[in-house]
């Protein structure tokens, strides 16, 4: 049967990271809320619960509280930073405020006890907290120490309560994968034998259970994510019930619809249908500049494609490859809202599809595991591999207006870039690479005469997840390369700059 350790978020940026550390402990686990009613997730695989950090003070008015049912539920509960806190709160203990923010590093002097059972006695540690917990409730006891923090670490082992001030799921912490598997496999007893690939039945299935005779129209969008989700109701379904929808929206990169529709067609024998709607794209993106607006018109956009093609067919579901980063990036646990990525903003308010007629079989998976999965399904290697491309497309990376000009313009250097990124053997190791029409003209000059052409700037990350992200160390004769290559072969570009910002606290798309 199927463990799972349930998170509960209370806002903290790094609660995905929790989620991922528990997934790569073998341990399967959902991210929900804080205030997801009890009854909707305590069923009997529920083996433990982590409570995540958060902003707030938990003297606040109206801060994130905890019904006190979680600690009744006879699993271990281990609450991290603004968790412990709460932790400590409602059993009694107090918090106190400190005058000045502690973040980064700190060495932590453990105890021993099983959370730090195998942990060096002295460790580094990442903080970022304001609040710390003060005194602790009775019969609690204290595991660990900074020279800032008294409390750091504390437990009651027969309630099965667990506290860390600090973030165990950031890579700063040295030894903290090996906290978390402590938590979930020593403390609440997980066998540890998750892997993505065992929840292909299960997929399977409940795509069957929920589409049961209907018809499905699936939107495919060339990214691994829609290719898996497809493949995998290809084999779920019946035939005649999935249609694969691949929309061209004018935005893709250079000769892609092409290259792709071959794939789905020779590799994955999905039945696809290609619908070239550049035009309608970009006619109701004329003049927008505002990126959530360009956003929310394309997404909307995509979803009357689809509508069309539903109503040719008789479909009343709709499939996507909404994967569980999406989910938490776009606001659906605690979190805040950075940007809405298309799939998960949702529907339209009219739409022909019902909500609950959205058929999202990834759900709950990270990109790695998706990967997995479609490795499983023997998906092809190239497929698997691809870069991440984001549903808008280049109407993300032309900033301001997008024209067909600039489009073009930009199809051209991004071809250049990647091109030479695959011939140095540079594509794989980076997570995303790509340019950028950054809307700035610059002067410059060429033969003899004064130019003033457009500034293009090239990007390439290396990133686990896309939650953070690093620029990648290019090196510097490929990057003079390219920029000799972009501006001798593209007309009307005169400037090509390198962005090396990280995520945070830049993003990876410009927009
Ligand atoms: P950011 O720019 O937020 O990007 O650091 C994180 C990851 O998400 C992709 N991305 C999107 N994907 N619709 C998508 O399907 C979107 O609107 C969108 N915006 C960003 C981005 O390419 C990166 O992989």
């Amino acid at each position: 049967m199927l463990e799972k350790i349930v998170i509960l978020d209370f806002g903290g940026q790094y609660n995905q990271l929790i989620g991922r550390r528990v997934r790569e402990a073998g341990v399967y686990c959902e991210i929900l809320n804080y205030a997801a009613p009890v009854s909707g997730w305590a069923d009997e695989s529920l083996r433990g619960i982590i409570l995540t950090g958060g902003p707030n003070s938990v003297y606040d008015e109206g801060a994130p509280r905890l019904g006190r049912e979680v600690f009744e539920l006879g699993v271990p509960v281990l609450g991290i930073c603004y968790g412990m806190q709460l932790i400590n709160y409602a059993l009694g203990g107090t918090v106190e405020h400190a005058q000045v923010s502690e973040y980064g590093h700190a060495m932590l002097h453990t105890e021993d006890c099983p959370m730090f059972d195998g942990v060096s006695r002295e460790t580094a540690v990442f903080m970022n907290h304001t609040d710390r917990v003060d005194r602790i409730p009775e019969g609690f006891r204290i595991d660990a120490h900074t020279a800032n923090c008294p409390v750091a670490a504390f437990s009651c082992p027969e309630k099965g309560l667990y506290g860390m001030q600090f973030h165990p799921e950031v890579r700063h912490t040295a030894e903290g994968v090996k906290m978390l598997n402590n938590f979930v496999l020593d403390i609440c007893g997980c066998r540890g034998d998750y892997r993505a690939s065992d929840m292909i039945e299960t997929m399977l299935g409940e795509i069957r259970a929920q589409v049961g005779d209907g018809k499905v129209v699936a939107g495919l969008s060339g990214g691994v994510d829609s290719s898996v989700a497809c493949t995998l109701a290809n084999r779920a379904l019946k035939p005649g019930q999935l249609t694969c929808v691949f929309v061209d929206h004018g935005l893709l990169r250079l000769r892609e619809a092409e290259s792709v529709m071959q794939t789905y067609r020779d590799h994955l024998g999905l039945n696809v249908i290609h619908i070239d709607a550049s035009g309608r794209f970009l006619e109701a993106l004329k003049g927008v500049t505002e990126p959530e607006r360009k956003r929310k018109i394309i997404g909307e956009m995509f979803v009357r494609v689809f509508e069309e093609e539903a109503k040719k067919t008789g479909a009343e579901f709709l499939l996507q490859g909404t994967i569980y980063p999406d989910r938490i990036e776009s606001g659906m646990g605690g979190s805040a809202t950075i940007k809405s990525h298309h799939n998960v903003g949702g529907l339209p308010k009219e739409s022909l599809f019902k909500k609950e007629n959205l058929v999202e079989p990834l759900q709950w998976l990270f990109k790695d595991e998706v990967r997995q999965v479609g490795t499983a399904l023997g998906i092809p290697e190239h497929m698997v591999w691809r870069q991440p491309f984001p549903g808008p497309g280049l109407g993300v990376r032309v900033i301001g207006e997008l024209t067909r000009e600039k489009l073009d313009t930009l199809r051209l250097c991004d071809a250049i870039y990647r091109e030479e990124l695959e011939k140095a053997g540079l594509a794989r190791a980076i997570w995303q690479s790509f340019a950028v029409l950054t809307g700035v003209r610059t002067v410059g000059v060429m033969g003899d005469g004064r130019t003033y052409a457009h500034c293009i700037a090239l990007r390439a990350v290396v990133s686990d997840d896309a939650m953070t992200a690093e620029a990648a160390e290019i090196p510097y004769p490929l990057l003079k390369r390219c920029v000799s290559r972009i501006i001798g072969e593209v007309p009307g570009v005169n400037r090509v700059v390198y962005d090396i910002t990280g995520k945070p606290p830049g993003t990876i798309e410009w927009e």
